[in-house]
């Protein structure tokens, strides 16, 4: 609470350039009418937004098939997300976009490719082509767990065209977390690479995969992009070339016309228990969804050039690096390694080699960068951004007004995006060009998008006080569940209220209207904007033989808003200390991947219970940030625990 109260003390206010406005793809009378026509019938507003940003091969007998938790959209109708994406770029009107770029790649080490959309069209056709050789069909999964290389955004939209779902499972992943992943999924194919660059180095990929599918029986091939030429071994019969595969694969594949519903991706991510969710989205209104909110947030123009930074093994990746730009005919930029590799002004240096003109990234990118001085971005030209987005976790005031002062020299606007894996696509945000901006607010509900601060009971609460976000109607883009657990994806997301949806989140709003979101109000953290499970973690340290018990809590963190704490009690006879934190550390890296990594390990002989057992995570939430201890500890079963964990530290 004591950020939000930060937070809602910010009064400043950043009205919209009206030249902005003037030639934004939204301007103010079109907001108007959209949020009117939003409101009255959203199943009308979301069909214009349908028939204006998507190509269908048929039409949809109803908008919306609604039986709560399930939603159906558009039902009936036809299409497909690579036809969206390409060949509707290459024909008619729009045929003069067969040679705008569609991507721009620069790996780390500083090689580049400009791929044409007439190109990525190719590319991709042959790929569907190599999958359908290798027996993979529209009931099928595909895995990939690959480095940000165009052949990762070729590998998603070829799967499109066949109608197979993809999994991504971010690279920077362990064998173990992508062997869950591809069990869960019952994939019957993995795309991966030999390996990828970060921090100057080739990291692998292809020797997690073997150790990953060696417990996968469901695998029956595996296709390996050769980026990085480091040594891997070739499973005959399982694995096979990408290159290879490609140079005989044929051009020619026709978009298969698949049904609104038809599954698109399964997306794991992170809940209060040890197990993942596969967060599924489906094909029309997946679409629809991340066509209209690239068009009307990025306001994206024919001549842009628009970075997103997100890693395609995240949602952000999905929506809004590959799906939303593709299928508005834009140029997105992809690159593929670390904020500070060679340098620490690499992303600056980018942006003004590229001629970036829409920048979206996250916080904890931003306080990086405030960190490491103004210098640095002023010394190259960055007169060429026009708009700057933020994502992933609540954007502190200070780092807003840097982002809009120190790059975007105050010319540019701000959106602040709320949204979350299982939305599929940008909730909340501002619009620019129609919407006054507050640091640190994202603003209000997208046309069309019903979203409210609630209390326990379902009551709306009073401007300015606390209470649940919660999100009211079914929107396009929503999850249609968590792959084969039908029981958590009602008691998760559908259990609080009666027929609305809860995101997890805290919220308020101020008496403008305008919506502050907190962040999580679960178990589950926000690590540099990405989600990780206490549980998760805690199921990890639990899994090495000399720990007895571990409970993990966030300690908030200048850079990466929060840290994972850990506290441990070893077994009988095991010697806590530095030796035996390292261990641990490396433990959860191998069990989870690096982002999980635990930041501070606490030794302690007991935790702090209730008497019927349950960790109470609050006490140490305010040990681990060095907090008084504060709040009730009546239901605490031994109060000695307190003070020896007070005690506890690093050794
Ligand atoms: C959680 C979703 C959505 C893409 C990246 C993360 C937090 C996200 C904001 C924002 C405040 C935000 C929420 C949300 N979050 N964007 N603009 N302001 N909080 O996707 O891993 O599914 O995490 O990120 O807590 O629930 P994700």
């Amino acid at each position: 609470m004591a950020d939000i109260e930060s937070l809602l003390k910010e009064t400043r206010t950043f009205k919209p350039d009206p030249q902005f406005s003037r030639s934004a793809n939204w301007n103010k009378k079109t907001v108007a009418a959209y949020r009117k026509e939003g409101e009255k019938n959203p199943e009308r507003f979301w069909a214009r937004m349908a028939k204006e940003n998507v190509s269908w091969f048929s039409p949809w007998k109803k908008v919306l098939d609604w039986k709560p938790p399930y939603a159906k959209w558009f039902v009936g109708a036809k299409t497909n997300v690579s036809y969206n994406c390409l060949d509707r770029h290459l024909e008619g009107e729009n045929a003069w976009r067969r040679n705008k770029a569609a991507i721009i790649w620069e790996g780390e080490p500083g090689d580049s490719r400009v791929i044409t959309y007439a190109e990525l069209h190719r590319e991709v056709c042959r790929f569907a082509n190599v999958l359908k050789s290798k027996g993979v069909t529209r009931k099928d999964r595909v895995i990939l767990y690959m480095p940000m290389i165009p052949e990762a955004a070729i590998a998603m939209l070829a799967c499109t065209r066949i109608g197979a779902a993809h999994s991504i499972v971010f690279g920077g992943f362990s064998a173990e977390a992508l062997r869950d992943r591809i069990v869960d999924a019952d994939a019957k194919l993995v795309v991966t690479a030999d390996g990828g660059y970060r921090k100057g180095e080739p990291f692998g990929l292809k020797a997690q995969v073997d150790a990953a599918v060696r417990r996968a029986p469901s695998v029956e091939s595996v296709v390996v992009v050769q980026r990085t030429g480091q040594k891997v071994t070739m499973k005959r019969g399982r694995d096979c070339w990408y290159h290879e595969e490609m140079a005989a694969a044929s051009p020619v594949c026709p978009p298969a016309k698949l049904d609104a519903e038809h599954p698109l991706f399964i997306l794991y991510t992170s809940g209060t228990t040890g197990k993942p969710k596969g967060i599924l989205h489906t094909t029309g209104g997946y679409l629809t969804h991340v066509a209209t909110t690239t068009r009307a947030i990025f306001d994206l123009k024919e001549t842009d050039v628009y970075w997103c930074t997100a890693d395609v093994g995240w949602i952000t990746g999905h929506s809004y690096v590959v799906y939303g730009p593709l299928a508005c005919g834009a140029t997105t930029l992809m690159y593929e390694g670390v904020p500070t590799h060679p340098g620490p002004d690499r992303w600056w240096s980018l942006i003004a080699k590229w001629g970036v003109t829409i920048l979206y990234t996250a916080p904890t990118a931003i306080r990086t960068f405030i960190r490491l001085g103004d210098d640095l971005p002023k010394a190259h030209d960055l007169s060429s951004l026009r708009l700057l987005g933020s994502v992933g976790e609540p954007i502190n005031p200070e780092a807003w007004i840097w982002y809009h002062e120190v790059i975007g020299g105050k010319r540019c606007p701000i959106v602040d995006t709320w949204w979350q894996t299982e939305t599929g696509g940008i909730m909340i945000s501002s619009l620019p060009g129609s919407v006054a901006t507050k640091p640190g607010s994202a603003t209000f509900p997208l046309p069309g998008i019903d979203a409210a601060i609630l209390d326990e009971e379902g009551n709306e609460v009073k401007p300015s006080s606390g209470g649940l976000l919660a999100l009211r109607k079914p929107w396009p883009g929503m999850l249609r569940g968590i792959w084969g657990d039908k029981a958590r994806f009602k008691e998760v997301y559908w259990s609080k209220w009666k027929n609305t949806y809860f995101p997890g989140d805290g919220a308020q709003r101020d008496r403008q209207g305008y919506f502050w979101i907190m962040g999580r109000i679960d178990d589950v953290m926000n690590i540099s904007g990405h989600r990780i499970g206490t549980m998760e973690v805690e199921s990890a340290l639990v899994s090495h033989r000399d720990v007895a018990e571990a409970a993990v809590v966030g300690r908030p963190d200048e850079i990466t808003g929060t840290a994972v704490v850990a506290f441990v009690t070893p077994r009988g006879g095991v010697k806590p200390g530095a030796p035996f934190i390292k261990t641990l550390k490396g433990h959860v890296t191998k069990e989870i991947g690096a982002i999980a990594r635990p930041a501070d390990i606490r030794f302690t002989n007991a935790l702090p219970k209730t008497r019927s057992g349950k960790i109470m995570r609050r006490l140490l939430r305010d040990i681990a940030s060095g907090r008084e201890v504060a709040g009730d500890t009546s239901t605490l079963e031994d109060f000695s625990v307190l003070a020896s964990l007070k005690e506890s530290d690093e050794n």
